[in-house]
């Protein structure tokens, strides 16, 4: 197994709050999802946060027709901390050519076979690691939420066919980035927090848990919207999440329960990767919100917010 290693600290542990940090449970969780999914014969080949390039499935096992993209241990800052974390899954199909070849001609997967765009997802999902364990599926029809039970050891049905309410008041933004936002992220946020005398006009409330997978099934359950958008902090990275095994399932997930997911400017599953490790920016949640967040990045930057014919609950606007 390759791990990350040059700008990563070493797997030793680390109490650095940096999400972006790789700590020993990071190395220990890849470790887990490689041993317990490898030997069923389902997979061709795996791609993680935490490995730079894929992996390939030993030689004694069967492969499969599927590709597994994951994030093994998201939100991992709150690790040292003792709050909810979680793990995020993309079920992709393996090349065709792959599939009907014998496995002995078969060649390794490499970097391009994982290179689909989310729309193309057999499955996704994630587990959270919260006051109870839970998975939470979409093969496709739907979005379902099993809770572990701990005495039996066994995940039961507990959350049928969920769904994100298309409104809410709830909003989830790493504020402490606003002045690296561009104009339509700073005008959603604003507007938001202008409460009920602003164009909104109604209260919002503010959540970040700095677990991204812990705000997605919050919103899950019960509304809301969050952001982490592209921004000019570091012209680097185009947004901070990654496209392949954070946006994209959660992207599923969230479109499965009737919400919606977003790079800011088109749907997230219409994403054409380039590369494994790519970075994008992620708005997603209640379906009117993020269609909101859309709308500000397709209109041009606003100079006229003095006029109320151009305001937000004037005749010019639905
Ligand atoms: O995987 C990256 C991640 O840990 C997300 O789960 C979370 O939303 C984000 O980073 C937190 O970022 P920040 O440290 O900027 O709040
Ligand atoms: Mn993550």
């Amino acid at each position: 197994m390759q791990l990350k290693c040059g700008t990563y600290a070493h797997p030793e542990g680390s109490d650095a709050q940096d999400a972006e940090t790789q700590k020993k449970r990071d190395v220990l969780a890849n470790d887990v999802f490689i041993r317990r999914t490898e030997w069923a014969g389902h997979l061709a080949g795996m791609a993680s946060e935490e490995m730079d390039t894929p992996y390939q499935i030993a030689g004694q096992h069967p492969r499969g027709k599927y590709l597994l993209v994951f994030d093994p241990l998201d939100g991992s800052s709150n690790i040292d901390v003792n709050m909810t974390v979680g793990s995020i899954f993309s079920v992709l199909r393996s090349p065709k050519e792959l599939e009907d070849m014998p496995r002995e001609q078969q060649r390794d997967v490499v970097e391009a076979d994982f290179l689909q765009a989310g729309s193309t997802q057999v499955a996704a999902g994630y587990a959270l690691y919260g006051p109870s364990t839970m998975l939470v599926l979409t093969v496709g029809t739907g979005v379902h939420g099993f809770t572990l039970d701990p005495t039996l050891g066994e995940f039961m049905l507990t959350h049928p066919a969920m769904q994100v309410p298309a409104d809410t008041q709830e909003f989830a933004i790493n504020a402490s980035n606003a002045r690296f936002w561009e104009a339509p992220v700073k005008r959603y946020v604003d507007e938001c927090l202008a409460g009920k005398p602003g164009p909104r006009g109604k209260d919002f409330n503010m959540r970040w848990i700095a677990s991204m997978v812990a705000e997605a099934h919050r919103i899950l359950m019960r509304g809301g919207v969050f952001l982490y958008p592209r921004d000019t902090k570091d012209a680097s990275k185009p947004g901070r999440l990654r496209l392949l095994y954070e946006a994209n399932p959660i992207g599923m997930v969230m479109e499965q329960a009737g919400g919606r997911a977003s790079t800011g400017e088109k749907p997230m599953l219409d994403v054409q990767p380039s590369s494994l490790h790519q970075r994008i920016g992620l708005v997603f949640g209640s379906r009117n919100e993020v269609e909101r967040i859309e709308r500000y990045h397709a209109e041009p930057v606003q100079t006229n917010l003095h006029n109320p014919l151009f305001a937000e609950r004037s005749l010019f606007r639905d």
